[in-house]
This record gives C-alpha cells, sequence and structure tokens, in this order.
C-alpha cells in the first residue's frame, strides 16, 4: 500500500534521474505546503481573504480599484513568511544543482523559499512578495525579512505595488519565454505542487513533453495534468523528492 511517508517513486523515474544532465523542475504552491504557506487551491477548497476568493483580491482590477487592500493582503501572507523555513523539498531541489549538468528551476511561487534554501537563478514567473515596484517608473525595491516595506518609491516617490503577477496581467516581460526554451530542451520535467490550472506556466510541462522529456508529477492528489504525466509520484514533495 502506498502511502505519503512511503512514496511509490518510480523505477523509470529513478534509473532517467540518475543519467539525466538536462532537468527541469517546475514548481507551485504545494513546495511550500509543508513548510507551513497555504496553498490556494489544495485538497478542493479555494483561499479567501477577508470573504473575498484570492484571485479577485489578488487581481489587476483590485489594484486598480484598491491598491492599499491589495497591500494589506500582501503585506498578511509577508507576515505568515517571515517565521516560515524552508523545507525538506526546497532543500532537495537546491542540492540538485550540484548534481545535474544543466537544472532549470522554475517556480509560480512568490515566497522566496527556494532562494532561502539555496536554489540560484531561480525562474521566477509570478514574481516576488519580498519585491515593490514603482507603478510610475517600475523600480524595483527589495522589502526587507525583518521591518516595514518602503511605502514609496525611493526613486520618484510615485506610490509602490506587490512586485507579484496578478490576475488579469502579463508575465515579467522575457520570463515564460525562457523557461519555455528550457522546457523544450529538458530530458526530464518534474511538475511538483501545482494543481496546473494557471496559464502560461502550466503549459511548460506540455513543451517538455512535446519536446521528448519524461514528465513527472509529484502531488499528493491528482491534477488536471496528471493524466498527461509519463508517471505520477502521490506523495508530499518533502518526501518524495529527497527519496528519487
Ligand atoms: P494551487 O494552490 O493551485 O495548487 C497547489 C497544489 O499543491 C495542489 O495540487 C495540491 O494538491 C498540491 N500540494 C499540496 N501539498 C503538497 C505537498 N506537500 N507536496 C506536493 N504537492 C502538494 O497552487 P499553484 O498551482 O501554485 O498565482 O497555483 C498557481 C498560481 O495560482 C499561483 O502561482 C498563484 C495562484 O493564483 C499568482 O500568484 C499569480
Amino acid at each position: 500500500m502506498q502511502t505519503a511517508a512511503t512514496p511509490d517513486i518510480s523505477a523509470e523515474l529513478r534509473q532517467r534521474f540518475a543519467t539525466a544532465n538536462r532537468v527541469l523542475v517546475f514548481t507551485g504552491a504545494g513546495v511550500s505546503a509543508e513548510s507551513g504557506v497555504p496553498t490556494f487551491r489544495g485538497g478542493g477548497k479555494t483561499a479567501t481573504w477577508k470573504g473575498l476568493p484570492f484571485d479577485v483580491i489578488s487581481s489587476g482590477a483590485m489594484l486598480e480599484r484598491n491598491l492599499p487592500a491589495v497591500w494589506e493582503w500582501f503585506d498578511y501572507r509577508r507576515d505568515l513568511l517571515r517565521s516560515i523555513q524552508p523545507n525538506r523539498a526546497h532543500r532537495a531541489i537546491a542540492d540538485w544543482q550540484d548534481r545535474f549538468a544543466d537544472l532549470t528551476l522554475v517556480t509560480q511561487n512568490v515566497d522566496g523559499l527556494h532562494q532561502r534554501a539555496g536554489s540560484r537563478s531561480v525562474i521566477e514567473l509570478h514574481g516576488n512578495i519580498w519585491r515593490a515596484r514603482c507603478v510610475i517608473c517600475q523600480t524595483t525595491h527589495e522589502i526587507p525579512l525583518e521591518g516595514a516595506r518602503p511605502d514609496a518609491c525611493g526613486d520618484c516617490g510615485n506610490a509602490l505595488r506587490p512586485d507579484v503577477v496578478l490576475f488579469g496581467e502579463l508575465l515579467p516581460p522575457g520570463a515564460f519565454e525562457f523557461a519555455a526554451q528550457r522546457a523544450a530542451r529538458c530530458e526530464i520535467c518534474l511538475v511538483i505542487g501545482t494543481s496546473g490550472l494557471v496559464y502560461p506556466a502550466a503549459s511548460l510541462p506540455e513543451i517538455a513533453k512535446s519536446a521528448g522529456a519524461f514528465v513527472c508529477e509529484i502531488n499528493p492528489e491528482p491534477t488536471g495534468l496528471s493524466d498527461f504525466c509519463d508517471a505520477v509520484v502521490a506523495g508530499n514533495a518533502g518526501d518524495v523528492l529527497p527519496q528519487i
């Protein structure tokens, strides 16, 4: 019987993992779940904030209407993250950097936990919650782990917004295109902790598979991507990744 603690790691995945040179790791909120970061849609539930679904408060339309409310939601999420540490899944992925000739890490997460675990060159498709961006000149400003966030642009004095992609907005210029290029040349694509519902990010596994890669999902729940993957490991990323 298979449990989250003893996931059935596909023999084919292990064998391919042992010999691969080019690996693409694509992560979503589930990779941070074991650190205590709530997912958006895991367990069949949709995250809400003060009665609003997360995709309403996290939207470009809300930003236009009520920037302080959007900040309130992101301030709340940053507060949650302050006391949170990277978990075994983040650390396993960081270790893989030295194991493969060519490892690309693409994340939809904005929490910065991959970097805190030691991952370098993370492609962040949806931005980073630890940065603010000027609504006029687009200059970005780091938000410190401790202490207050800047309340206006240090360069031009205009309002700042979270440097995060909101619903209805475009991805950062070039980020998806670069990730797609890497997906098109990987041998293995690991799809970890994502419901695979948000595009264009969710098309990366399809690009990898069309180009001949072995695509493996690691998730305790089935997703819309499961049937199309070459292998599915049903388990928590923190249990599975250190064992691959
Ligand atoms: P979701 O919340 O949609 O999906 C999280 C997935 O993680 C679910 O499929 C869970 O089953 C899985 N999961 C939960 N615990 C896990 C664990 N311990 N190990 C592995 N998997 C686990 O999150 P995303 O797919 O990342 O966008 O959502 C995509 C985007 O939607 C996010 O980047 C965010 C959101 O709106 C923006 O912020 C722009």
